[in-house]
């Protein structure tokens, strides 16, 4: 069983010693104590931020608080305190299939100071992580990233992709379901538990979502001190025609050059069900004095398309979102549930070692996978980055087949994709 409380595990021995040899040191830093203030600003710093206020350090204190958070320290240089690179993590969960759940350990807050980038400090950090995560027992790694270029080499890969979406709302007459609940809207202090309560049902029916956190929907809800938009944020709330509240919308109003033409741009739209998802996006695009809806982190195929006049009023511009890195073959396999019957050894190549080897991959007919190690030869073979792609159904064996990142008989591909096929499409819906 994977622990949830992830701060107190040690630090990994090959990292500290990689790190010790340039005269660096790995610590931990506990969110409680003085050291936090300098790693926070140490992220800032990283992500091209300006320096938190007092106020903003004790806001980011609170909010991750359970967090395993390790800097890299030069103890000669001019700020020994400061770290000079960062990086945060915590235990939570990825949705693999609807209704099921595997520990996920979470990255973010990666960072190393322009002073001291490109000799190895990300590397031993990453490599840290990973060693820590698959000796505390997780099979899968996760993080969003800034950029594509960095996390491949340590074996992470896309898994579920969002679309930023634009709508034209001159284009856009709805002709979609009409809910027949009602909207209201709500004061933003009520948001993060509205938020919550909404996407921790939703969440654990898609593939691909994590939980959020209460900084998270402090965030949206433009409730943290470093909220720009804080006295723009407005939000309504869909409740069914039992009361229930099923969807929040949060958004803002950005005036452009014509005051009839404003931009609404969408903080979080959380529906669960149809009837909120059709009565939030009409609420979007019948705004008055709104031309253009801005939605981020919306399904690769958006629905809404599916419910206006004209659909190319929608624009949807693809980004890979939620990268996944596979610790445990059997473990992260068998988690979740499959569209069809196969039996097949897969050959995975893991530089770094966690995934190495060949799989006998055997799913019955009812979708449940038994992953054993073998010494048959792989029927198919790929790299760990593939595997992980290929985990929660988003993108198929046969599309990456013709990238040459799988390789094998296109009957048996074609197998693959049938069995993988998601119960839903993979998504991820906030940032972490
Ligand atoms: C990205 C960042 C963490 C890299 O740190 P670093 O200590 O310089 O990286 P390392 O020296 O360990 O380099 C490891 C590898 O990544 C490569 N790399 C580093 N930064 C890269 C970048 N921005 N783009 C592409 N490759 C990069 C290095 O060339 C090296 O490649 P190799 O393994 O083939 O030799 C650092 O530049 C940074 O903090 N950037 C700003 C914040 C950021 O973007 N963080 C990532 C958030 S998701």
């Amino acid at each position: 069983m994977a622990p949830t409380q992830t701060s107190t595990l040690p630090l990994d021995t090959a990292s500290s010693t990689a790190l010790a040899e340039s005269g660096l040191e790995y610590a931990l830093v506990d969110p409680d104590g003085d050291a936090f203030a300098p790693f926070l600003r140490s992220v800032s710093r990283g992500f091209l931020g300006e320096e938190p206020t007092a106020e903003e350090v004790e806001s980011a204190r609170k909010s991750l608080r359970d967090r395993r958070l390790t800097g890299v320290f030069d103890r000669a240089g001019a700020v020994p305190e400061a770290p000079v690179a960062t990086v945060d993590s915590w235990a939570s969960e990825l949705t693999v299939s609807p209704g099921r759940t595997l520990p996920l350990w979470s990255i973010s807050a990666v960072t190393v100071a322009p002073t001291h980038r490109r000799r190895g400090i990300a590397r031993a950090m990453l490599t840290g992580e990973l060693r820590t995560a698959a000796a505390a027992g997780y099979a899968l790694a996760g993080l969003t990233v800034t950029e594509a270029t960095i996390y491949g080499r340590w074996g992470f890969s896309p898994a579920a992709w969002a679309a930023d979406v634009v709508v034209d709302t001159s284009r856009a007459r709805w002709t979609g379901p009409v809910a027949p609940g009602r909207l209201d809207f709500v004061a933003p202090e009520s948001l993060p538990e509205r938020l919550a309560a909404v996407h921790e049902r939703i969440r654990v029916r898609r593939p691909g979502a994590v939980p959020g956190w209460e900084g998270r929907w402090r965030g949206v809800a433009g409730l943290t001190p470093e909220s720009k938009d804080a006295k723009k944020i407005r939000a309504v709330a869909y409740r069914d025609l039992d009361g229930v509240e099923r969807g929040i919308l949060v958004y803002t109003l950005d005036e452009r050059e014509d005051y009839t033409a404003h931009d609404l741009h969408v903080r979080a739209l959380f529906a669960d069900g149809d009837e909120a998802l059709a009565a939030l996006w009409r609420f979007a695009l019948e705004h008055d004095l709104v031309a253009r809806v801005k939605a981020d982190l919306q399904p690769p195929a958006p629905p809404v398309q599916w419910m206006i006049s004209d659909r190319r009023a929608v624009t949807a511009t693809l980004t890979d979102h939620h990268w996944l890195r596979v610790l445990d073959v059997p473990r992260a396999l068998a988690s979740r549930d499959y569209s069809g019957a196969l039996d097949m050894v897969f050959g995975i190549d893991d530089p770094l070692g966690f995934a190495h080897g060949a799989w006998a991959v055997r799913i019955d007919d009812a979708g449940i996978a038994v992953v054993e190690p073998t010494d048959a030869e792989p029927d198919v073979r790929m790299p760990v980055g593939a595997l992980a792609s290929l985990l929660l159904g988003g993108v198929r064996a046969t599309e990456l087949a013709a990238a040459g990142l799988v390789v094998g008989e296109p009957a048996r591909l074609g197998e693959i994709d049938g069995a993988f096929a998601p119960a839903a499409t993979p998504l991820l819906d906030i940032w972490y």
